[in-house]
């Protein structure tokens, strides 16, 4: 499968192994860190982005894909509304059908509100679903949620919200109990302790895990949970306005139904954004890690009903995503990979970096690596580094790969590719948005009754988040918002339906947003070919 080119390289690679294998890599200062970040991590790269002229974070720096998203034009505009003809009455709205969405829905199932949720492809078309690596909990004798909380704040660059942050680590032992309990199917040794590793920045290995396809496992228990309460789950169907009530309380949203072009309103008393994130927008032209629907759209919604984005100029680029073949650009090598022994390597057979600095310094030292040193290995599509899978079997003793990371060990067997034996090409592939829509830590926005969870939620992690702290979020922060949504729906009297905010944001971005606007949420990613 490889190219003669690529053969030779490995070669190298092979040469250096024994003297790596035991070695122990050199962590980089805090000045080296700063440095590699500022001259090579895709955030830094200015032209790449711009200023937002509307909404509640007029004047901060956004990158160019999501300004147009963001400040474009509403599917509704132009069509006739009708507000009084309800389709759905709820208590509790779900946008959403991952982790965070169904998290949400279970525990709003079980405070007694009428749920919903509606999804636009089918529940578990998710990030959630596509996550790998494990879920960070500190449950083990010698770890701490405080231990567990410095790490995350560090790696974040002493950026999240405390209180978010705080929430996380505290609740996360609880949430690998809940989902023990619902049926997940976490490693365990023989005598029913569950196997940790650890992740890039953890001080502890604190990652539980299913093999490696761990968020498959969680989402398949969550999704079974959700059918099994009979919560009503509305497929194909997307939500492309909020509605408010005529005080300005969050009241439902206006639907759209994929197959049909339907129009929809759902009435409700609480809302809860649980989108997802946005690799497919693919800013910078990076490929993606992510799932199809991944498009930003909740923080679309939520930013004309006026809610406040928290780093939105922030974005994670997976250190290690597929870089060979061209079949599986993009796709996620899980960090778990480097967990269990494999290193980084380049194209002369160097181990350039410890394999478990956090993603944003590593993405970064293996642009740097392809760039400025010029030791990446070509592809057809770009370049890449070498992570150099054999040393697993090697450190863990035969049988590893194939038992802890069966998944990757498929992925690149399909394509003649056998990871015992050959190393694999990867490089930064975008996975993950860090900032979102700002929440309080009941997980409302500053919007009445709407609150936000998983991905499409800004501060939880900082300016970057440590891997396995997602999963974790979308279950902690799923489950607070369907509590806290729950509670809420009790005291709510709902006035009049209106979709006056929309309005008001074209006005303002008609005036403010110079030349063609483009249409938004924009939904599904488009990939036809422009010059055929
Ligand atoms: O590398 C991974 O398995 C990804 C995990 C994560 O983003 O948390």
């Amino acid at each position: 499968m490889y190219t003669p080119e690529m053969l030779e390289s490995i070669k190298k690679v092979e040469a250096t192994r024994g003297e790596r294998i035991g070695a122990n890599l050199r962590r980089m200062t805090a000045d080296e860190k700063d440095a590699v970040l500022k001259a090579f991590h895709p955030d830094y790269k200015e032209s790449a982005f711009t200023t937002l002229k509307v909404g509640a974070n007029k004047g901060e720096k956004v990158p160019l894909e999501l300004e147009a998203t963001l400040e474009g034009k509403s599917r509704i505009l132009g069509k006739k509304i009708n507000l009084d003809k309800i389709d759905y009455d709820v208590d509790v709205l779900v946008i959403g059908g991952g982790g965070a969405g169904s998290s949400a829905a279970i525990e709003a199932n079980e405070g007694g509100a009428n749920v919903m949720m509606v999804t636009k492809l089918r529940i578990g078309d998710a990030n959630t679903m596509m996550a790998e690596g494990g879920i960070q909990a500190a449950d083990k004798p010698n770890d701490s949620p405080a231990q567990h909380y410095l790490d995350a704040f560090g790696g974040g660059h002493f950026a999240a919200k405390p209180e978010l942050l705080r929430k996380l680590v505290m609740d996360g032992p609880e949430c690998i109990e809940w989902l023990n309990e619902l049926g997940v199917e976490f490693d365990k040794a023989p005598d029913g302790t569950m196997i940790t590793t650890h992740g890039g920045g953890t001080s502890r290995k604190r990652m539980h895990a299913a093999k490696d396809y761990s968020g498959a496992e969680i989402m398949r228990t969550l999704r079974d949970e959700v059918l099994n309460r009979g919560i009503p789950v509305v497929d194909f169907t997307s939500a492309i306005e909020l509605i408010k009530d005529d005080e300005g309380k969050i009241a439902g949203a206006v639907l759209l139904n994929m197959e049909t072009n339907e129009i929809l309103i759902a009435r409700a008393k609480t809302v809860i954004i649980a989108t997802g994130g946005a690799g497919r927008m693919h800013y910078q032209g990076f490929p993606t890690s992510n799932h199809y629907g991944a498009t930003a759209d909740g923080l679309v919604l939520a930013y004309r009903a006026g809610a406040k984005l928290l780093y939105q100029d922030t974005l994670q680029y997976h250190p290690t995503g597929a870089a060979f073949p061209s079949q599986i650009f993009g796709a996620l090598v899980t960090e778990k990979v480097r967990s269990l022994g494999a290193q980084l390597v380049n194209s002369e057979g160097e181990a350039f970096m410890n394999p478990l600095e956090t993603r944003d310094v590593s993405a970064s030292s293996i642009i740097r690596e392809c760039t400025e040193r010029g030791k990446g290995v070509k592809t057809s599509q770009g370049e890449g580094v070498w992570l150099d899978t054999p040393m697993i079997d090697i450190i863990g003793g035969e049988g590893t790969i194939e038992k802890r990371i069966p998944a990757m060990m498929r992925m690149f067997g399909k394509y003649g590719i056998d990871i015992r034996k050959q190393p694999i090409l990867v490089y930064p592939t975008l996975h993950y948005q860090n900032g979102g829509i700002d929440i309080t830590v009941d997980g409302m926005s500053c919007i009445p009754n709407l609150y936000v969870a998983g991905e499409a939620v800004g501060g939880i992690h900082g300016r970057n988040r440590l891997m396995g702290n997602s999963l974790l979020d979308v279950v902690v922060f799923g489950r607070n918002a369907g509590q806290h949504a729950a509670e809420k729906c009790k005291t709510v009297k709902l006035g009049k339906l209106t979709l006056k905010h929309v309005e008001e944001f074209e006005k303002e971005a008609a005036k403010a947003v110079p030349g063609e606007r483009k249409i938004s949420p924009i939904l599904l990613p488009d990939y036809t070919r422009k010059d055929m």
